[in-house]
This record gives structure tokens, sequence and C-alpha cells, in this order.
């Protein structure tokens, strides 16, 4: 959990006679400081959350829609959408920038790890940060089981993703001359929403997990400062910009991304 996320109240489940299921649900639990449960302790109103933990699948789910499938990222179901072919026309390619100047690409929002694989479909070599602790540890889940598959495409894609837990901000500001990413790449949460039942389940439990992003700012001006070509920050397309007078503006159906360019 972040500074600045909401207290939610979160548990892992587990299925006490699946032994590898159990041990491993242990060690979750233990590394999250979290209460482990088994699906009959979880009823109803005792928890917000339920990370879901078996042999070699993680989920996460709200413990109020039992029926709900729980959210698993799957890289191998993602990479389905992301065709090489279609790369030149994916509008975040269009604001990171051509691939032989943009090579090396920080995504300082990693989430669901959504774009940051994405762009390690489209060939760029992306490290990706994520401070939520339960986020964490399904993408290093996720990471694990799509580099154990049989997906060449997928395997040939993770040669370029790395993943780290922490701030990126304090991250950021750590690295040498020779660490600074051609892009640094942010997607905050967007604002929150007057029905927040409305939307989807992925950012709907997203935001549970991550809070607001309410020190967005503080995170653009370190990535400002690090990014060796440019920063680029995805908006919702009726709030304004991050920082004012972008650089440009790339405009998809539903999101915008403002682009600073930071070389000379
Ligand atoms: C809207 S989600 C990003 C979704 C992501 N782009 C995707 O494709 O799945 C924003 C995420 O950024 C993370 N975040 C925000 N500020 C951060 C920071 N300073 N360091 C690391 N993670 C941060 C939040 O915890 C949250 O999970």
């Amino acid at each position: 959990m972040t500074a600045t996320a909401p207290p939610v109240r979160l548990a892992v489940v587990a299925d006490p006679d699946d032994r590898p299921a159990w041990q491993r649900a242990e060690r979750i639990a233990d590394q999250l400081a979290l209460p482990l449960v088994t699906g009959g302790d979880a009823v109803p109103g005792a928890f917000d959350l339920l990370l879901d933990v078996d042999a070699d699948c993680i989920g996460l789910r709200e413990a109020n829609r039992p029926r709900s499938r729980p959210l698993v990222i799957d890289l191998v179901h993602m990479s389905r959408m992301f065709r090489p072919t279609a790369g030149g026309r994916d509008p975040l390619v269009r604001a990171v920038g051509p691939l032989r100047e943009n090579r090396t690409v920080a995504d300082a929002t990693a989430g669901l790890l959504r774009d940051a694989f994405r762009l390690a479909c489209r060939g760029y070599c992306v490290t990706a940060l994520e401070r939520s602790p339960v986020l964490a540890v399904m993408i290093e889940d996720a990471l694990a089981r799509a580099a154990a598959g049989g997906d060449r495409r997928v395997r040939e894609a993770l040669t370029r993703l790395s993943f780290l837990h922490g701030d990126a901000c304090d991250h950021l500001a750590r690295l040498a001359d020779s660490q600074r990413p051609d892009v640094v790449y942010l997607d905050p949460m967007f604002p929150p929403r007057r029905h927040p039942a409305l939307l989807k389940k992925d950012i709907r439990l997203c935001r549970l997990l991550a809070g607001d992003d309410t020190d967005a700012d503080r995170l653009f001006m370190q990535a400002r400062a690090v990014a060796r070509r440019r920063v680029v920050v995805k908006r919702h397309p009726h709030v304004p910009p991050i920082a004012p007078d972008p650089s440009h503006r790339i405009h998809s159906k539903m999101i915008r991304y403002d682009v600073y360019v930071t070389s000379a």
C-alpha cells in the first residue's frame, strides 16, 4: 500500500487442501503482511479485496462480488492485442517516438503492466516500476508465468522488459547519467469518477489498491529531470495537462498523450 492509497481490507485466499497453493499463499501473505484465509473465511463484509493464490496463478477480486472472475495479469492474452504490424499506427508508439532514437523507456507507473508490455512488444527496452506491493506481486507472477509459457513472441518481448518494485521517483533520482532512459512514461490514475462502480473492473481494483496518485506532479518533475529525450504523460481527454505547454499531443478516442520533449 502507498502513502496515497486509501485503507483497504485485503486478505490472501487459498485452498488449504491444495498443498503447493497454500504454501505459496503463506509466503505471499507473509511478504505482504496480510491475513491468509480459506475461501470459507472470506465472508462478504470481512474484506474489501481478496488475492486468490493458487500454485501457478494469482488473481485479485472484490470480496463483495464472489461470482466475478478474478483480475489476472495475462501477458499472453495481452500480446494478441499488440500485433507488430499495427505498431506504426499505435498512438502510444507515436507518443513515445521512433524506436531508433527512443529505445529505452522507464514506465514509472506500471500498474497492470499493459503499457509497459505493449511497448516491449513493439521493440522498446522497458524498465517498469510499480510501488503498490500487491500489484508488484501480481506483476512478478505474470512475468514468471509468461516466461515459463510456450509463446515465443511473448518470451522474446520479455527479454526487453524488466520490472522493479518501488517508488519510481526515488529510482529515477538515483540513476547515474549513463543509466538515464530516453523516455519516461507516466500514466497516473485518472481523476476519480462520481460513480466508481461504473468503472471497468481492472481500473476499479487498481484504484482501490493504489489510490489517486496525488503526488504525480513530483514524479513528473523527476521524470523531466532524467529523461534524455522526452516525457510522455497519459491523460483523460477532458483534464488539463500535468504541466503547461506540452511540446505536442497525440489524441486517441478515450485518451490523450502529452509529450514533453527534453532534449535540446
Ligand atoms: C493508472 S495505473 C497505470 C496503469 C498502467 N499504465 C497499465 O498499463 O496497466 C497507475 C499506477 O502507477 C503507480 N504509481 C503511481 N506513482 C508511482 C510512483 N511514484 N512509483 C511507482 N509507481 C507509481 C500506481 O501505484 C498505479 O498502480
